[in-house]
């Protein structure tokens, strides 16, 4: 990497409010390229609030063995948050420090992006806090090995996740990576494609925008100031 790479990548992280970095272990994996382009499927009919809640929806969960993933998983992460949050994030699923502590979004990926939904929302003039939103992700049991979570897991586990967004029906969902996007807006389009726009979940507003690993391990400067637009536009729509 040359010097002036170096200094943007660790200008990034300042920016953000990153104090401490990790030597990483693994080796860049880059992002998948946008995907050809398939059929975007026709936004599902809005839908009546279901009446449930958080709770009655994490007690039907139980102990879940509807899927493999039950098999290797210490824990399930349902997710955390203000129940009554204006703005959801959705992630892919649980890494080993979620699997670990049940809680969405607590290793490194989830440290850049409270960092990043309080930082921004403190520059924006918005009074936010990590709190303050909901966190969840598409399935609740950590892949083995973090592997991205197969077609039937989505399926199954998805029904919990809308159920989730029914019970909060929040002002607008903010998608993180190709898995929350393939489950929320059932296309295989590209993040790097749809990112930046509006796009519809039953009538909630979705702004897409890449995962937090992805800006974790990406040397490109683009996608980081991106995701700060992305960010950007959710919080002003939901919060002005
Ligand atoms: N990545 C995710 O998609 N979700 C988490 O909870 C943590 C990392």
């Amino acid at each position: 990497m040359s010097p002036d790479l170096l200094r943007q990548y660790l200008e990034f992280y300042r920016d953000i409010g990153v104090k401490s970095l990790y030597k990483r272990d693994a080796p860049h994996v880059a992002f998948e390229a946008p995907a050809k382009a398939l059929d975007m499927f026709e936004a599902a009919p809005a839908e009546e609030r279901t009446g449930e809640t958080l709770e009655s929806i994490r007690e039907d969960i139980g102990d879940c063995r509807r899927c493999k993933l039950h098999e290797q998983r210490t824990q399930i992460v349902f997710g955390v948050g203000n129940p009554e949050a204006k703005l959801v994030f959705v992630g892919e699923g649980p890494g080993a420090d979620e699997d670990a502590q049940g809680i969405p979004f607590v290793g490194r990926a989830g440290q850049l992006l409270t960092q990043m939904i309080e930082n921004t929302a403190k520059r924006e003039g918005i009074p936010l806090l990590r709190k303050d939103v909901y966190i969840c992700n598409v399935v609740k049991c950590r892949p083995p090995g973090n592997r991205t979570p197969e077609p039937d897991e989505m399926e199954i586990c998805g029904q919990f996740l809308f159920r989730q967004l029914e019970a909060i029906r929040p002002k607008a969902i903010c998608a993180l990576g190709a898995t929350a996007v393939r489950a929320l807006l059932k296309t295989r389009e590209g993040v790097t494609r749809l990112r930046g726009n509006w796009l519809k979940w039953r009538e909630i507003p979705v702004m897409v925008t890449y995962h937090p690993s992805y800006l974790l391990r990406a040397y490109n400067q683009d996608a980081k100031r991106e995701a700060w637009e992305d960010l950007k536009k959710a919080l002003h729509y939901v919060y002005d």
